[in-house]
């Protein structure tokens, strides 16, 4: 599906809240994605698509910190009218271009061990799991798998 990614702007914040209060069961609270653009080490970006009206929406959002020669996804969802159509794919792709540009060598993130959505995408991209967070998130309890993806 058609869609173009940008730098997250405050216009979008009402539709990204919704779209991560319908995706977790601890969501990120509007204040934490304000808080996000205060550090210049986080990048924020959104998917939009535009209907044939000419109406845009927000279809999913990617939030990265890097440290080079490190950078962590801190946040990924998509709406779930938009899901299955390789959003966050594209997302994912667009990140690690930035990231090669940013002279980064490894990906990281974490995931829920049930979450085998998030992990199915993560390994189809090439990331792999190099650990083990114990009881790591909350709502329920649950441990957290740690994945790494190489980008030399
Ligand atoms: C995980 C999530 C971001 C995937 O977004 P998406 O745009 O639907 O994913 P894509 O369409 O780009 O899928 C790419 C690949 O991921 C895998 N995948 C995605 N969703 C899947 C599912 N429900 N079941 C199995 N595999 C899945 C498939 O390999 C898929 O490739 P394919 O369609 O060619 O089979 C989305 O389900 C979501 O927002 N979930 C809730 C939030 C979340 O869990 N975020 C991750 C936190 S770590």
């Amino acid at each position: 599906m058609k869609f173009d990614i940008r730098y997250f702007d405050p216009v979008f914040l009402d539709e990204v809240s919704e779209i991560e209060n319908r995706s977790f069961s601890v969501p990120w609270s509007k204040t934490s994605f304000e808080d996000s653009l205060k550090n210049p080490l986080i990048d924020f970006y959104v998917a939009v698509t535009e209907s044939e009206e000419g109406k845009t929406s927000v279809a999913g959002y990617i939030l990265t910190l890097t440290v080079s020669p490190e950078c962590e996804i801190l946040n990924i969802a998509v709406s779930p009218e938009f899901r299955r159509k390789g959003i966050a794919e594209g997302l994912l792709n667009f990140v690690f271009e930035k990231a090669a540009e940013k002279r980064c060598d490894t990906l990281m993130l974490e995931v829920r061990e049930s979450n085998f959505a998030a992990r199915s995408l993560y390994e189809k991209l090439g990331f792999y799991a190099v650990g083990r967070r114990k009881g790591y998130y909350t709502n329920p309890i649950e441990d957290a798998i740690l994945m790494d993806k190489s980008l030399s």
